[in-house]
């Protein structure tokens, strides 16, 4: 593996997350690198993880290197073929391609990847490769069938239901693939006391974004499908590093 490969694309990749990498830093939308401590999710020694929606693979990373997982299974619908990797709806999707194209760094760097023994952009794999992590694999698929990834002890899906056109069917999966405990994050969440305690969804109307959920409509979701001691497990909020506004966040937990 050249190092000079490496930092390339470390260097100018396009990266959802901010990882470092001896002296560089991604350009990532999202800097969870403090804010991740503070979720509460706990230790995960012995446990074998599904990481739903592991995108770059920052957070299965930080569940083997810092939690002690003893595996993680990362999921996610991106092909790396330059494909958009969110359900949008037609209406919407010619604007969501362009969008995609941009984001594809293979263009630019395919030689970087090739050179690294890597056939396309997928972070998740260069991220295994680079920091030499065992026990990180990635598998293609979705959150509406999770079945043929079997069960895990602890089930993570961050960030992603608020790119769900059905919220329900994605938690019924998640109780499947969970043996004893799962913890969702869901972004632009609202909070219930505001209306009345009522379990509101807002629909967002945006092609690729769906729904915001207010903490009430999930913890009522994630009780029907069948998950027990449901609760808010935390709250925060994180800076979309492009715009410079945060977002809010609620971590909610559910066990089996
Ligand atoms: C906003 S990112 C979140 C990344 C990371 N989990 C986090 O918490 O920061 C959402 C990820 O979910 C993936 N995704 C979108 N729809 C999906 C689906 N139906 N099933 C699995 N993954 C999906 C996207 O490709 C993307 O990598």
């Amino acid at each position: 593996m050249s190092e000079s490969n490496i930092k390339n694309i470390f260097q100018n990749g396009n990266w959802y997350h901010t990882f470092e990498y001896q002296n560089i830093i991604t350009k990532g939308t999202f800097d969870y690198r403090e804010i991740i401590k503070t979720l509460g999710i706990p230790s995960l020694k012995n446990l074998d993880v599904l990481d739903v929606g592991c995108s770059d693979g920052f957070f299965s990373k930080y569940f083997i290197e810092k939690l002690n997982a003893s595996s993680v299974t990362g999921v996610d619908i991106n092909k790396y073929d330059g494909d958009i990797a969110f359900e949008v709806l037609k209406s919407y999707e010619k604007n969501f391609k362009d969008k995609y194209e941009e984001h594809n760094d293979f263009l630019s760097l395919r030689d970087d990847y090739y050179s690294l023994g890597l056939k396309d952009s997928n972070k998740f794999n260069f991220v295994k490769k680079v920091f030499d992590i065992k026990g990180m694999k990635f598998e293609n698929g979705s959150i509406y069938d999770l079945i043929p990834f079997g069960q895990y002890d602890f089930v993570f899906c961050g960030s992603l239901f608020e790119h769900l056109r059905d919220p329900i069917t994605a938690f019924e999966q998640l109780l499947f693939a969970t043996k004893n405990f799962c913890i969702v994050d869901i972004s632009n969440t609202f909070r219930s006391y505001r209306i009345g305690n009522k379990p509101y969804l807002e629909y967002t109307n945006s092609g690729g974004n769906f729904f915001k959920y207010s903490d009430n409509s999930v913890i009522q979701i994630m009780k029907n499908v069948g998950f027990k001691d449901v609760k808010v497990l935390s709250s925060y909020k994180i800076k979309i590093e492009k715009y410079g506004y945060k977002i809010p966040h609620t971590v909610f937990v559910g066990y089996k």
